[in-house]
């Protein structure tokens, strides 16, 4: 079977923002254009291939919600199951970016490329960067061995597994700390340096569930003259896990170490994950609470909210049989 067709999802981001003058880059309005619109502006797409888009959503990235992540991952799985189709390319604000990105690999596992292609300049600016960035992933997309998602970004492919924004204006906005990208769009071919996200199986597959509300889980960091105030608050409040973004190796302010302990003893799931940029949190003999194994504070947020679903789909069926 040739794979004739790629799909492009539209979810807004500032790829699809406006301003009122082509010399403005940041006081513009997020998911203005259309996917279509936005697509009809992009020439060099290519022909020998059919061209599908969807409107999913039309938001500023910020406002991401796990309504809209259902309804993407579904899409995505519908569309992948289609035999014809070669892969997907969504357009996504960067600012979660790599939520999403991290969110679709672990519900979807995609077989197929998933590229998620965004711009830090809105599509009227004098040089917007998202029209590249479109055309970038479309070559990453129909690349023949492609598998699982991964983000495009000013000429440079990162998988979902470690993708994270680092810049707040510049075009090259996303790194894949100590990892390195999996490749570079160089005129049009991927340059590959190591394996598409699809073939690491870092972690057993989580699927998503309708019937199953997303459970509360949130992050909390440690700092100079943390308190234990926060994480009681919430615990009252019945949040069912916590990830706490420690200092360097994972560290925790004591205050905030003895709620959190008090937090997991009472059956709240807890991880530890670093402010760090770069590195990953090593395990120490005895240590009394888990570490995120590699993942940042958001992706560790993500992991244990579809952990905790899994959960409550089993126990919900376990009630019906
Ligand atoms: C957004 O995340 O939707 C706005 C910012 C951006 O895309 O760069």
């Amino acid at each position: 079977m040739t794979h004739r067709k790629l799909v492009i999802l539209g979810t807004g981001g500032t790829i699809a923002g406006t301003a009122d003058h082509a010399s403005i880059n940041i006081g513009y309005t997020a998911a203005q254009v259309g996917i279509e619109q936005l697509l009809a502006g992009i020439s060099g797409l290519g022909t020998d291939v059919d061209f599908t888009s969807e409107q999913v959503c039309q938001i500023d990235s910020k406002d991401m919600d796990f309504d809209i992540w259902d309804k993407l991952a579904s899409r995505v799985n519908h569309f992948l199951a289609d035999e014809e189709v070669q892969g997907i390319v969504i357009t996504h604000g960067t600012d979660t970016l790599e939520e999403t990105a991290y969110f679709l690999q672990i519900a979807c596992r995609p077989a197929k490329p998933v590229v998620l292609t965004c711009a830090m300049r809105p599509a009227t600016a004098l040089t917007p960067d998202g029209p590249q960035n479109v055309l970038d992933s479309v070559t990453v997309a129909r690349c023949p061995g492609a598998s699982g998602v991964v983000v495009v970004c000013a000429g440079t492919v990162h998988s979902a597994f470690d993708v994270q924004k680092v810049h707040t204006y510049k075009v090259d906005a996303f790194n894949s700390g100590d990892s390195g990208p999996i490749g570079y769009v160089e005129e049009g071919r991927l340059r590959l340096l190591r394996n598409w996200p699809g073939s690491q199986n870092l972690h057993e597959p989580v699927a998503i569930h309708s019937e199953v509300v997303w459970p509360r889980v949130e992050i909390i960091l440690s700092h100079a003259g943390a308190s234990a105030l926060w994480v009681q608050s919430l615990v009252k409040q019945g949040i069912r896990g916590l990830v706490v973004a420690g200092t360097g190796n994972g560290t925790v302010h004591h205050a905030l170490l003895a709620s959190l302990l008090e937090a997991q003893a009472a059956g709240i799931r807890v991880t530890r994950s670093t402010r760090c940029l770069d590195g990953r949190v090593m395990p120490i003999p005895g240590d009394s609470i888990a570490d995120s194994k590699g993942l940042s504070p958001v992706k560790a947020r993500i992991m244990m909210m579809l952990e905790l679903m899994a959960d409550d789909e089993l126990a919900l069926r376990a009630k019906v049989a």
